[in-house]
């Protein structure tokens, strides 16, 4: 087993597959009364959250409790980070503690691969800056399995601000190892240029979305991160809306069996209404709960439960 998961090119087939099986035999816990498994008895599991967070942080935080580890929460507001305390002390004070994992998400592209350097347990990526976040890739697939059977030949696409997605980085290098076709859609002020080609060479990009719609087995959409925009990216956001937002009209063109997913949070009315993010085809509510299972298959897996 991998020691770190810091991107989603960590992952080959058989180890991304290895962590869905045994999500899928952690959800199965979820659904009993005592939600508890005595595995990481012992160990610490730190969750450093540089950055603001809802899902990812109470998810990676109900994950190390449901498999019985202690679990620290840091959050560099009302911490010494607010004194302007470097990572590196940081990571040297956790360490000093014993952290057996350390869950980071931080503004800085890479902040996740430096900590990674300076401490002996192991690093989980839950999001640095605009670069990965491979266990949202890994509730996604889950997701996709769970509802369509299967991975490998299907049809995917990521709709929306890909330029600032670490969601998308790390799905198209997670899908492609496991064999599913992905196509990036936006406008071509969000999609970086050599994207396609410098993470998966099979990944397409196309800029209509209507074009797209009645072939894919999977729409992902992807909220319009303004926080991260520097810059004006298109005319406004109603045109965003009217070119790259998923509405009724425009879902009802997918085939029958396709899903809706979004990794939250949803700006709705932007990049997708209400009328789609709370029908059946959408499996948002549900990723929520699959990652759970999944953060704890990547915990238990990286930290040698069964020894792995
Ligand atoms: C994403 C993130 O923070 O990268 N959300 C999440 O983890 N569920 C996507 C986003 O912020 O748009």
């Amino acid at each position: 087993m991998i020691r770190h998961l810091l991107s989603g090119a960590d992952l080959d087939a058989a180890t991304a597959t290895r962590i869905l099986d045994t999500a899928a035999e952690m959800a199965t816990v979820a659904g009993r009364e005592v939600k508890k498994l005595p595995a990481l008895r012992g160990r610490t599991v730190v969750n450093l959250f540089y950055e603001d967070s809802t899902r990812t942080r109470i998810s990676f935080e109900a994950a190390a409790k449901r498999l019985s580890a202690d679990v620290i929460n840091f959050s560099a507001k009302g911490s010494s980070v607010a004194k302007g305390e470097s990572l590196k002390d940081t990571a040297l004070t956790l360490q000093a503690m014993g952290a057996d994992a350390v869950v980071v998400r931080h503004p800085a592209s890479g902040a996740a691969h430096r900590l990674a350097e300076w401490v002996d347990g192991s690093v989980v990526n839950a999001g640095d800056g605009t670069h990965e976040h491979p266990t949202q890739a890994l509730l996604d697939a889950y997701t996709m399995r769970s509802r369509l059977g299967r991975l490998a030949g299907l049809s995917v696409a990521v709709v929306g601000d890909v330029l600032h997605s670490r969601v998308a980085r790390s799905n198209v290098l997670l899908l492609s190892t496991l064999g599913a076709k992905v196509t990036l859609v936006g406008p071509p002020t969000l999609i970086p240029v050599d994207i396609a080609a410098a993470l998966a060479p099979d990944t397409t990009v196309c800029y209509d979305l209507d074009a797209v719609l009645p072939t894919s087995d999977v729409v992902m959409m992807l909220r319009v991160q303004r926080e991260r925009m520097t810059d004006s990216y298109f005319p406004s956001a109603r045109e965003y809306a009217r070119r790259y937002g998923l509405d009724g009209p425009r879902m009802r063109r997918l085939p029958e069996h396709a899903i809706v997913m979004h990794p939250g949070p949803m700006n709705r009315g932007m990049e997708i209404t209400p009328e789609v993010a709370d029908s059946p085809r959408s499996t948002i509510v549900e990723q929520v709960a699959n990652g759970v299972s999944v953060r704890m298959a990547v915990l238990y897996l990286l930290l040698g439960g069964n020894n792995a």
